[in-house]
Order: C-alpha cells, then sequence, then structure tokens
C-alpha cells in the first residue's frame, strides 16, 4: 500500500466514525506529517449546530498532539457521490502547517477524484506580517 492508499484508507475508517447526526454527511481527513506520520480525523457535529468540527479540524489537532509540526499532504474523504472541498476556515487552518505545494487530495466513494495544492485552495489567505 503507497502512502495515497494509506491517507485514503485512514480516512474512510475516521468517515465511518464520524458524528454526523444532523447533516448525515460523514468527512474523514488524513494527513502525512513531514516525520512521516499518520494521523486521521472526522467531523463530529453538535445540537448546537455551529459548535460541530470538520474532519481537518479534528485531523489536524491528531498531527500537533502526536508531536509532529507540518503536513506534507492531506487527504479529504467523503462519504459521497459528490466531490468535496475545505471550507473557508479549514482552508486557513491547513495552510497554517503547509507549504503552497502542499498537496490536498479530495476523495469520494469512487477514490481520489481531485488533486490540488494548499496554495490553489487559499491563494490569498491571512498571514502575520
Ligand atoms: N465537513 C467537513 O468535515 N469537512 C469538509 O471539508 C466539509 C464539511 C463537515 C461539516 C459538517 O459536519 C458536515 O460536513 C456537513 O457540512
Amino acid at each position: 500500500m503507497n502512502n495515497q492508499q494509506k491517507l485514503l484508507s485512514m480516512a474512510q475508517t475516521a468517515a465511518s466514525n464520524a458524528y454526523c447526526p444532523y447533516s448525515h454527511f460523514a468527512v474523514g481527513a488524513a494527513i502525512e506529517s513531514e516525520d512521516g506520520k499518520f494521523y486521521a480525523g472526522c467531523n463530529v457535529e453538535n445540537v448546537s449546530y455551529p459548535v460541530g468540527t470538520c474532519a481537518e479540524t479534528g485531523a489536524i489537532s491528531a498531527m500537533i498532539a502526536g508531536g509532529s509540526k507540518r503536513i506534507s499532504a492531506i487527504l479529504i474523504y467523503a462519504d459521497s457521490k459528490t466531490l468535496i472541498s475545505p471550507c473557508g476556515a479549514c482552508r486557513q487552518r491547513i495552510a497554517e502547517f503547509s507549504n503552497k505545494n502542499t498537496p490536498i487530495y479530495l476523495a469520494d466513494k469512487n477514490g481520489i477524484i481531485s488533486e490540488t495544492t494548499a496554495g490553489e485552495l487559499l491563494p490569498a489567505g491571512f498571514k502575520e506580517f
């Protein structure tokens, strides 16, 4: 299994554990960190809807808690027939730990269907100067 397949498998497993009783839209994210470790997260919703968190947020938290510092690649999987793409807030979170060329793989039921980069998804993100 190559690293991309491992990311897909981890994101699918995370999505299968998603807590999404309100949207019924399960998402999983998996990160390979620059130090060669792997982390996953899923969306965790809440009865107070805005309090829910995205899969990407969970995976980034797991990476930081696990002691890794930077994203080497991230894959986002949705248990759906349609393409998904990270929300604006998660684009900013991904950018915090990425380079502009860091690959972002987007996958659905058919497997990985699109590849983009952190720079493409957030071309004019907020940075401290
Ligand atoms: N969601 C994610 O976890 N990641 C995304 O990239 C897009 C949306 C979640 C948030 C919410 O729990 C559900 O998908 C429906 O919007």
